[in-house]
Formats: C-alpha cells, structure tokens, sequence
C-alpha cells in the first residue's frame, strides 16, 4: 500500500502566507468588472469594489495582491490614476486588446481593494516606460507620513495615513513586455531604481527584482551576482502550456493525454525551484532573498468569441490539479519561495472567480486555495511519499504528492495530490510523534473536465472527505481519483 511518513516533530521551513498570493493586472475583465464596477453600479458594491468577489476572497483568505501589472505595469504612470475621476487621463492598453483604460481604477483604489479583502499590497513599479523619479514619487505618495510634496498630494486626495505597502517590484518581464533588456542592462538599471525606491517611516519596503523566464538561469545569475545584495525578493515566472506558444490548446475539449502532459508541465515547477535557487544559493547561502514566482498558472488558448487580449478562459478539475501539485510544490521550498502569486484573480488565465455581468462563480482552483488556506504561516514537516510512479502517455507523475505542516495549536495539516484519472489511491499515513485524536477531511474531486457554469456554479465545489480510518499510528485513507484531499489531524 501506498504509505506517507509524516515526522511531526521535525520541522523544515515556515510556510509564509503569502505563497497563496494572487495576481490582478490592467488586463481584459481582471479588474473592470471582475473586481472594481464604480459606485454606480447595480451591481452590489462597496466604494466600487464588488461585494459577491470580495466576499469570496475574503473566505479563502487571500494574502497579498499584486498589481497593476504584469506587462501593463510597464506602461502604467501612476500619476494619471490618482485625483478625481472624470479628469484621469485616458490611455491605450496597447498589450491587452487595444482598449481604452480610463484609469478610474488606481492606487487609492487598490488599496481600497486590499483594505476590503484584507490582503497585503504588492505594487509593480515601472522600469520599461518610467523614469526613476515618477518611481520615487509614487513611493512617497503612497508611504510618507509627514508633509512632503508627494504626500500632500495624496491627503489632497483624500487619504491622509500613508498607504500599507509591503512589496515593490522594479519593473516586470524586463527580458520581453518590459522593455526587451538584457540580463546585464536589467541588472544596473534594478540597482539604480532601487536605489530611490526609500523607506519612509515604519513601513519596511520588500524591494523585489524582476526575475527568470521559466528556465533563464543566466538572468538569475547575472542578478544574483550583481544585484543580490540589493533586493529582498527574485523573481520567477512560468506558465503550465500543454502544448506550445502557437498552439497552446483548449481550456475545455481536451484529451486525456493532454491532461497528463499539462500536469508533467506543471510539475517542472519543482526543477526550476531546484535550479534557480542553487544558482542563489551561491550568492545568498542564507536564503535572504526570497523566490517570488509571481506569475504562473495554466495558459490556453482564449475561450472562442471573446477578444484575443482579454485572456479568458474556463476552469476545470484539470487546473485544480495544477494549482494543488505547484501549492505542494511551494510548500516543500517554503525555505526560499517566500510567495507567490497565480495569474490570475478574476477572469483571466487560471482564475478563481469568473464573472458575467451580476453573476460570478467560484472556479476549481479557487476551491484548491480554499483546501490549502490551513497551511498559512505553518511549519513545513519532514514527510515522506512511498508511491509508485503513474505512467501514461509516456508521462511519468508521482501516483501521490503531498505536503504536511504543524499549526502553531499543533494540528498537522496534509494536503493530498492523486493525479489518475481511473484510480484511486489507499494510502497508509504514519503520524509519527502524535496520535491522531481527531482527523477532519475535505475534498475536491471530480472528472478532468469538470467545470463551474453561470448556470450550474456547484457542479465542482469542496466536500467532507470521510473516506480514512484512524489507528494508533496515525490513519488510512482512500482517496478518489483526481482528487485533492485535505486533512486535518489533532
Ligand atoms: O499574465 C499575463 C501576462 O503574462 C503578464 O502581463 C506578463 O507579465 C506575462 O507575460
């Protein structure tokens, strides 16, 4: 049988929250309509902010936020979203779809949006299309507390308390969208901007540089030798394609083996952590700077009839595995992965929430996140995974991956992976250092393709997960195929 070891008293890593972090760019419905309608919407809202989504998020606890982009971040001057809203400059989001972007949604906005939901702020600044000083300046408009020209400016605006910024990024994706640097250029020009990028007050700035393309391990290098001194975080972005960037496949309709080859894709997440934190293990031998992955997530083609830039795509059972292997994954490098975000939050890529004018619904991941929330500022465990290998297609997946972690109360939280479409999975869990009292389950199972729709929102949704005896070592379990399992063991 298969057999997971959990030693209970042996603990490798804090889990940081902030790994279940989401991503909302300037980018088709992410932030008009997904998450900001305005105050005169019909829609149910609080200052703009949809109520049925903030609500939602509030309930998987969603960490830390990122915005304004992504590519649009590039192109996005801060000074145009501030003041009164009928005189915001105008301007064209020239990367996603050509639209007008009126700029009604901007810094006070966002961290209207954060105080709601109850999340951190990461801000994206501008490299690409921005100078240092508009850097500087939005710095000290959003994080300085006493009379300054750029402070002024943001209690004329209504906000007198400076705004919690806990995250900075010098641009994003200076290798493409952000200005098609090299690694080198990038590198002087992050230890320029960070240089202006001030602490003001209490608020401790997390200086974050603009990591790898998937497996560039020559960026992480050249960064890592020239600028690691100088940042907090690095950066990391990978997207799960099943096929390639041409033709990248459907988000619904695919085939069996396109399941198994887009979870082996999702799961080179783990190489690409080995790989770019050896490459910073050489310059920062005590994992100061944290691994920021924070774009990933399954990328398809776009749903048929919706516009090209807008990203839209559904969710099914196949992106709750995603989602739940890379959780794991992030989990068991919690000692350098210090967060993460998904793209995206709402309506684009690998949602959580889908919206359609007054409706919304919940999508798969969203409800992986939900499963996954317990392991929150926890303890990772030392745990062992005794599976066979699951081969199809000629794809080779663990039949079983997990993550274990201790609550500061000592209950030990499992997240469980079975990836078999056919299968399911019993599964011995040994307890070592604790009896179980009390074990609680919950679960998401279902077919690949399983979905959420406007019309049928509970077709996939978290249930009681029953199915487990508990003996004196710990308890056994069967676990559905394609399924993702939590337990919760006093
Ligand atoms: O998430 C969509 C886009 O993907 C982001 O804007 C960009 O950073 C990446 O290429």
């Amino acid at each position: 049988m298969n057999r997971l070891i959990i030693q209970t008293q042996v603990t490798k890593g804090h889990i940081r929250k902030d790994i279940q972090g989401q991503f909302s760019e300037h980018l088709g419905r992410c932030i008009y309509g997904g998450l900001y309608v305005g105050e005169g919407s019909e829609i149910p809202n609080v200052n703009g902010m949809r109520t049925d989504v903030v609500e939602a998020l509030k309930e998987i606890r969603l960490p830390a936020l990122r915005w304004p982009g992504g590519c649009f971040a590039d192109e996005y001057h801060w000074k145009d979203g501030i003041g009164p809203r009928e005189t915001r400059k105008k301007m064209v989001n020239t990367h996603w779809g050509g639209v007008t972007e009126d700029n009604s949604f901007g810094t006070h906005e966002f961290f209207e949006l954060c105080r709601q939901i109850g999340c951190d702020a990461y801000v994206n600044g501008n490299v690409g299309s921005g100078t240092v000083q508009e850097m500087n300046e939005w710095v000290e408009y959003m994080t300085f507390d006493g009379v300054s020209p750029m402070a002024n400016l943001r209690k004329e605006n209504g906000h007198e308390e400076p705004f919690p910024v806990k995250y900075f990024a010098m641009g994003n994706e200076p290798w493409g969208c952000g200005g098609n640097m090299t690694a080198e250029y990038y590198a002087d020009e992050y230890r320029r901007y960070q240089t202006y990028v001030r602490q003001y007050g209490k608020n401790k700035i997390y200086k974050i540089a603009a990591g790898a393309n998937s497996s560039d391990y020559h960026w992480t290098e050249t960064l890592m030798k020239s600028a690691g001194r100088m940042m907090d975080g690095f950066s990391l972005h990978h997207y799960t394609i099943p096929h390639d960037w041409n033709h990248k496949g459907r988000a619904l309709g695919f085939t069996e083996e396109d399941y198994f080859i887009t979870l082996k894709n999702a799961l080179f997440m783990e190489e690409l952590i080995r790989r770019h934190s050896a490459i910073m293990d050489q310059y920062d031998p005590e994992k100061r700077v944290g691994l920021i992955v924070d774009e990933w997530g399954t990328w398809y083609d776009v749903e048929e009839g919706t516009n090209p830039g807008f990203l839209y795509q559904q969710n099914s059972m196949r992106d709750a595995m995603v989602a739940a292997l890379t959780l794991n994954i992030f989990n068991k490098h919690c000692d350098r992965v210090h967060m993460a975000n998904i793209a995206q939050l709402v309506n684009v890529l690998q949602s959580m929430i889908l919206t359609e004018g007054p409706r919304m619904l919940k999508t798969p991941s969203y409800y992986v996140f939900k499963l996954f929330m317990d392991h929150q500022e926890n303890e990772l465990l030392e745990s062992h995974m005794e599976a066979p290998v699951l081969e199809k297609y000629g794809v080779r997946l663990p039949a079983l991956q997990e993550s274990s972690s201790i609550a500061p109360d000592g209950t030990v939280h499992v997240t469980l992976v079975n990836p078999s479409l056919r299968d399911s999975q019993e599964l011995c869990i040994e307890t070592q250092g604790i009896k179980p009292r009390r074990v609680v389950g919950r679960m998401l199972f279902g077919g690949a393709e399983d979905h959420n729709t406007f019309d049928e929102p509970d077709i996939v949704a978290d249930q009681p997960f029953v199915s487990f005896t508990v003996n004196e070592n710990g308890l056994t379990a069967e676990l559905p195929p394609c399924s993702v399992v939590h337990l919760a063991i006093k």
